[in-house]
């Protein structure tokens, strides 16, 4: 599956990638200005829609009046539905809160709703999506590099439990997907890193050649230009979008994805979900952890890990348990405790992505708790 060039704006190539899910296929946009033209593309797929906008504080004020516009402009009538920013926004009480709003919008079964904003709006909007009236069709309008490259492709939706992070959902796929470079100039630099850390996994995983092709053009990437950028985020979405059409429910190839974050989870679960830890933040320790953990195992050299940690590390990333907040605080079988409830948890085994080297990383089941244990001993130790 390769990405093609259209001219959905007059004088500009945008990027397309087709997700491909038989009758669920749906296209991802590259582009600078697609927030602009959303009108134009939301009507060309669904002419008469009414389109409830969900979004956060933080993105409502800088893009939600450029895309009721464009919507106006396209004769398709919004309501927009404000919601706290942050990752307590993914919680059941919001959920059933936003169900509630949009049918008092009476949004119908072929309307839309519209995610504009990061993982957490994605994630929220496109669950509410997915069991509102038995399901309505959702757009994506990711607004941080993170949802651009990972969260708003693939139909992940949810909320988080006290148990776990995105405990609670279901698969749920977009009608389409609008990466609108544009919008990352507003992001905050610590979000975009996080969202950095995500691009990285694409290389990690199966790729070896994108992570040595970011090894040399991260300045450019973090400078936002178009180029690299538009590259970086197209090269992610193309393997994202493979991987889902050939495994959409996670029954095998696309467990890779999860490198790094079954020990990320854990992370993000003991700081509370909140600005301590960011996702990605959490998963760039949970990738060095991955490429540790193998490298203890003796399934990957060690100078694979030393690649890895010293990019994160040039990118401003961090690397190391001691680098999250409270980190003293944490033991060996606290982290065990809070992995168990990974949903990649098989009748009770725990499932890792470890890597063998730079390109390819694997789904292992053969680890024991005690291998694991000492390993976070160890860890543990140092920080
Ligand atoms: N973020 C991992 C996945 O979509 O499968």
């Amino acid at each position: 599956m390769s990405s093609q060039t259209i001219s959905p704006i007059p004088g500009q190539t945008t990027k397309k990638i087709e997700v491909a899910l038989g009758n669920r296929s749906y296209d991802i946009l590259i582009d600078s200005g697609l927030l602009q033209h959303a009108g134009t593309l939301i009507s060309q797929l669904r002419p008469d829609v009414k389109c409830s906008i969900v979004t956060d504080e933080n993105v409502a004020q800088h893009h939600l009046a450029p895309l009721q516009k464009a919507l106006s402009s396209s004769n398709i009538p919004s309501e927009a539905i404000i919601l706290p920013p942050g990752e307590g926004t993914k919680s059941f009480n919001a959920l059933s809160s936003l169900v509630e709003t949009l049918l008092s919008h009476e949004i119908e079964r072929g309307d839309l709703v519209i995610a504009l904003g990061g993982g957490v709006i994605g994630d929220l909007a496109g669950f509410a999506a997915s069991i509102l009236r038995r399901g309505v069709d959702f757009v994506q309008i990711p607004t941080s590099l993170l949802a651009q490259v990972d969260s708003s492709v693939g139909g992940k939706t949810g909320v988080n439990s006290n148990y776990g992070k995105n405990l609670i959902g279901a698969f749920h796929q977009p009608i389409l997907v609008l990466c609108d470079l544009d919008v990352l100039t507003t992001l905050e630099p610590r979000q975009f890193r996080a969202g950095y850390a995500e691009v990285v996994k694409y290389g990690l995983i199966k790729n070896e050649e994108f992570f040595t092709w970011l090894q040399t053009n991260r300045n450019e990437i973090y400078a936002l230009d178009k180029q690299s950028l538009t590259h970086a985020i197209q090269t992610s979405c193309s393997m994202k979008a493979n991987i889902v059409a050939l495994d959409e429910k996670e029954h095998g190839v696309r467990a890779l994805l999860n490198l790094g974050h079954t020990f990320g989870h854990a992370f993000e679960s003991l700081t509370g979900y909140g600005d301590k830890l960011l996702h990605g933040e959490a998963i760039s320790i949970g990738m060095v952890l991955a490429f540790e953990f193998a490298d203890k195992l003796g399934i990957c050299k060690p100078s694979e890990t030393q690649k890895v940690t010293a990019h994160f590390k040039a990118a401003n990333l961090p690397t190391r348990i001691e680098d999250i907040p409270g980190a003293q605080e944490f033991t060996s079988k606290m982290l065990i405790e809070k992995m168990r409830q990974d949903k990649k948890v098989e009748r009770g085994d725990m499932v890792f992505i470890l890597p063998h080297k730079i390109g390819k990383a694997v789904v292992t089941r053969q680890i024991s708790e005690p291998t694991l244990h000492d390993f976070l001993e160890e860890k543990l130790a140092i920080s």
